[in-house]
């Protein structure tokens, strides 16, 4: 063999690998080396092709950026004209869709359709060759879109060569490119610290990032694409179910959505709907509704098009996310660190499935970087749990008088000085615990159910026993009297004394509430835990130096400092000798020896609903038998629990081949080392 070809099968076989490897990673979610092996494995190839730039093609992974920006886009006609999709806002308009399908088909059999997110980014084409990508465009109006070629090239999930055999000539695909939450979440990080313009949402950040002429920043940007049809097809043929194109895509290189499903019925496909409305929050990436299509393609084709869309498919739309009203006003609030936030308040308006009033805008810098003024009309956005927020002004609407917002100099509650830390965006009141936004905040955060779980003793129940003087410290409640609380508003003697007992049943609990109920800053629930779990005793960890405390699970130097401070506060050590004396009392954590940790050094994950005890329970009971819960499935989780109702975690774990119980077996599981 002469050495050029000797050279020339070099590459393609690297070139193979790496795309293989590319597959398993972006397409699959499945890698299949660690990251340093791929790495290798790049770095080995660009070194050849820089020793043989005459061997160097156009589908070589190296080559996903190109060098030069481009001087403008040019357009290009869809020759199978991307089409959209009729809504569906109701389970009754779901049964319409079905009865108009089984009206035209003349047949009453349930229909099998397959079920999917919608996705909420960029619908894009994309051309193959010879297994080869020729071009990627978005879709335009349907008929006309852009030439984005040079930016789809740098998407990892999108092959720019096509895997196996068997694909048409000429194949073109479809989908939807996305920035996942993840992804959007650090770019707008990243912006907000160098005080750039932030994306308003990661459909936005998507469209942006391919609107791009220089590929090298699209390049820069977390994009994904997922597909979900074909257009033209010449040179071969597809399947002939929407489901198997699909896997068809997946087993040519294409990611396809891991949520998609086949049913029968409608009844099955408003399931479904349900379902992934309780998943949505979740998922990795945004979705604003499921898109429902009649799998058998004879079928499709009987059923045909009605003007820009199918009859043969729906998306049922989810509630919106993002809504515009007025600013009517801002409040100030004090939190229970005295940080001082703005809270918008709005004309109310219905979004993310809830009537919102009020929105967080966040600090100044945030007031400042939307210029927003009151009196505007503004973008409010519900996602999830999450608390709404304002996302954006719409500054064409903005009336003839507005007011600027001024953040104030004094505590708006207790009239302390406020100070804004160096290198912070929080303003905070200096009042500490004199201040009695801080005061109640602390109180209603002490006794809070994952903390000393205060039955009966709500928020407002809190402002008023300090409105009325009644306390100024949590260690106070314990000397409230029944007389005292009936005496308040809407208190009879019954719940005076239903409150009384809470407060003494509350006495009992463990080192870790406890530390958690102090509202030291930035320890929550699973810091609290560690420092129990690792000092034993509540004097062990006041007598806990600081390079002592980063020994613990979880702390670093600003914790510690934290914690630190806090004992080292002479308001708190009167507040803990008050409840010491009150009589708060745990049993000191015995340190567990090693054979008492069974599953000491393995990771758990706890997903969907158990029906024995809550999520903070089971983990709590995992914690206790040495093991890690962590919050998302990765390579290193040893086990998921998963409960009914399980999502994308469960997913996630069957796809890595993770070992997954149900309930039973994890009660069962709990019962062996406790027993
Ligand atoms: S199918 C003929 N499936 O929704 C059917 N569309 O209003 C064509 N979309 O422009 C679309 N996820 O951008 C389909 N799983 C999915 C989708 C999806 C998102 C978008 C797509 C399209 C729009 C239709």
């Amino acid at each position: 063999m002469s050495q050029s070809s000797d050279i020339q099968q070099q590459l393609s076989e690297l070139r193979e690998l790496i795309n293989q490897h590319n597959y398993r990673y972006y397409a699959l979610d499945d890698p299949s080396v660690p990251d340093a092996e791929y790495d290798r494995l790049m770095r080995q190839l660009q070194q050849l092709e820089e020793e043989h730039p005459e061997l160097i093609s156009a589908d070589s992974p190296t080559q996903r950026v190109g060098a030069e920006p481009l001087e403008g886009f040019s357009q290009i006609v869809h020759e199978v004209p991307m089409l959209s999709l009729d809504n569906a806002f109701s389970s009754e308009d779901m049964q319409d869709f079905d009865r108009r399908i089984k009206d035209r088909l003349g047949n009453d059999d349930d229909i099998t359709y397959a079920c999917e997110p919608k996705l909420d980014g960029i619908a894009v084409s994309l051309l193959y060759r010879e297994g080869v990508l020729e071009r990627g465009a978005t879709r335009g109006d349907g008929a006309v879109g852009e030439d984005i070629t040079h930016n789809v090239r740098t998407i990892p999930s999108i092959p720019l060569k096509l895997l196996g055999s068997g694909f048409p000539s000429v194949l073109e695909v479809r989908g939807e490119i996305y920035m996942p939450k993840a992804g959007f979440n650090a770019l707008n990080e990243r912006a907000r610290e160098r005080e750039e313009k932030l994306f308003v949402n990661p459909r936005n950040a998507a469209a942006g990032s391919l609107r791009q002429l220089d590929a090298r920043i699209t390049a820069e940007r977390p994009l994904e694409m997922c597909c979900y049809s074909v257009g033209v097809v010449d040179g071969g043929d597809v399947a002939s179910s929407h489901h198997d194109i699909l896997y068809q895509l997946q087993s040519w290189g294409f990611r396809i959505n891991g949520e998609m499903r086949l049913v029968v019925g409608i009844e099955a496909c408003n399931q479904y709907y349900q379902e992934l409305l309780m998943k949505r929050a979740d998922l990795p990436y945004e979705i604003d509704g499921i898109v429902f299509k009649v799998d058998d393609l004879p079928l499709q084709q009987q059923l045909g098009f009605v003007a820009k869309a199918p009859r043969w498919a729906i998306a049922h739309k989810f509630p919106a996310e993002e809504e515009m009203t007025q600013l009517l006003g801002v409040d100030f609030q004090v939190g229970r660190t005295g940080a001082v936030t703005p809270v918008a308040r709005l004309q109310p308006v219905f979004v993310g499935g809830v009537t919102v009033s009020n929105a967080t805008l966040h600090n100044s810098d945030e007031i400042e970087r939307l210029g927003v003024r009151v009196g505007d009309t503004v973008v409010v956005r519900r996602a999830g749990d999450v608390i709404p927020q304002v996302t954006k002004v719409l500054l064409d609407s903005r009336p003839e008088k507005t007011e600027s917002i001024k953040f104030p100099q004094l505590c708006p509650v207790c009239d302390s000085p406020l100070e804004r830390v160096e290198g912070e965006a929080v303003i905070r009141c200096t009042g500490g615990l004199l201040c009695d936004a801080q005061q109640k905040e602390a109180i209603k955060h002490f006794a809070s159910r994952k903390a000393m779980d205060v039955d009966g003793l709500g928020d407002k129940l809190v402002e008023q026993l300090v409105d009325e003087k009644l306390i100024e410290n949590a260690a106070d409640l314990y000397a409230l009297t029944a007389e005292q609380i009936s005496g308040l508003e809407r208190m009879g003697e019954k719940s005076a004394q239903n409150l009384i007992d809470a407060l003494q049943k509350s006495k009992s609990t463990t080192l870790a509430k406890f530390l958690y109920s102090m509202g030291i800053r930035e320890v929550g629930e699973a810091t609290a835990v560690n420092l129990a779990k690792h000092y034993g005793s509540l004097p062990a960890l006041q007598s806990a130096s600081l390079e002592d405390l980063l020994e613990v699970e979880d702390v670093g130097p600003i914790v510690a400092k934290h914690i630190s401070d806090f004992f080292a506060n002479e308001h708190s050590q009167q507040l803990l000798d008050q409840l010491k004396a009150a009589g708060i009392h745990w049993d000191d954590v015995e340190r567990p020896s090693n054979d008492e940790l069974p599953l000491l050094g393995s990771t758990y994950v706890v997903t969907g609903t158990l029906s024995a005890m809550g999520r903070t329970e089971a983990k709590e009971r995992l914690q206790a038998l040495g093991a890690k819960v962590a919050g998302s499935v990765s390579k290193n989780t040893a086990c998921v629990v998963a409960g009914p109702g399980a999502g994308s975690k469960l997913s996630k774990a069957q796809e890595f081949g993770i070992k997954v119980i149900d309930e039973e077996e994890f009660l069962a599981l709990l019962d062996q080392y406790n027993g």
